[in-house]
């Protein structure tokens, strides 16, 4: 079998033309979206993301504003930051890019953050809406990747999901997502035994380990959906993913590639749910 390539890139164009036009709506109404990204220090993978997170949010329409903070900032300064963007009406949603310094404690500044600003959808309250399958800023790149299965008219009820990585951001959101959408999950991760044998019974195959090449087709089972989360730069500057492409897509039936799939997924999710954000604002 030949896998259908699921293209994020182009799924991703689609999406952002619907949204231009919902934000022009908007604009009319008199409100204009607003997305407030915070930075502390200077990871320069954090401002990779900014800037493709700014392009498209200033494609679509949306105001962008970075707030770049020394590495130095302390974690009361920075909470105190954070409250005035929960204060400042002209800004729907809220992102601290992470990682941050070891000094400040994550936790406490995703707490902070005002439950209906909260585009990245990690405040605790959207992270238990979600589980109980409330109204929710859902995750932008687990959201995205439901959008993609759906949009390859992939059928989810009922298929067997194994996740591979149980981060709080990818892995355990996902699999939670999909199983709203009536799949039935199984999550292997850094302990598991025998992987392999948990992979190979997947009808979707989501990875998102954050290892290159990780997972060959010996893994896959014939005819399954892949799903490659992973972004890994290797010496020669090639990105890849954490799935052996070439080999995998002559066994799967649709698979994402790296990159042009899971990635502009995410970064459209994020300008989808500040838009949602904003329309709160209509009177
Ligand atoms: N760092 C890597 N991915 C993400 C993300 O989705 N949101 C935030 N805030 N930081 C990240």
């Amino acid at each position: 079998m030949v896998a259908t390539i699921i293209d994020g890139k182009e799924l991703a164009k689609e999406m952002r033309s619907e949204l231009k036009k919902e934000v022009e709506q908007l604009k009319e109404k008199g409100v204009t979206p607003g997305l407030a990204i915070i930075l502390v220090g200077n990871n320069p993978a954090s401002l990779s993301y900014i800037k493709g997170k700014q392009k498209a949010s200033e494609e679509i329409g949306v105001s962008f504003k970075l707030e770049h903070l020394e590495e130095s900032i302390s974690q009361e300064e920075l909470l105190e930051v954070i409250e005035k963007y929960n204060q400042d009406d002209r800004y729907d949603g809220i992102l601290v890019q992470l990682p941050l310094p070891d000094h400040i404690d994550e936790t406490a500044v995703i707490e902070k953050i005002s439950p209906e600003k909260d585009v990245d959808g990690f405040h605790p309250i959207n992270v238990g809406r979600m589980m109980t399958g409330q109204d929710a800023f859902l995750p932008c790149t687990p959201a995205g990747i439901v959008e993609m299965i759906k949009s390859a008219n992939i059928e989810i009820a009922g298929k067997h999901v194994v996740v591979v990585g149980r981060s709080n951001i990818v892995g355990k959101p996902v699999g939670q997502l999909l199983l709203n959408e009536n799949a039935t999950v199984t999550y292997c991760h850094s302990k598991t035994k025998n992987l392999r044998e948990h992979t190979i019974q997947g009808d979707i195959l989501i990875v998102a380990v954050g290892r290159p090449h990780f997972i060959g087709a010996d893994h896959i089972k014939e005819g399954a959906v892949v799903i490659d989360v992973g972004v890994n730069r290797l010496e020669n500057g090639k990105l890849v993913g954490d799935v052996k492409f070439d080999e995998a897509k002559e066994k799967a039936s649709a698979i994402t590639p790296v990159p042009g799939g899971v990635g502009p997924m995410t970064i459209t999710m994020l300008v989808y749910n500040t838009v949602k954000s904003a329309k709160k604002r209509v009177r």
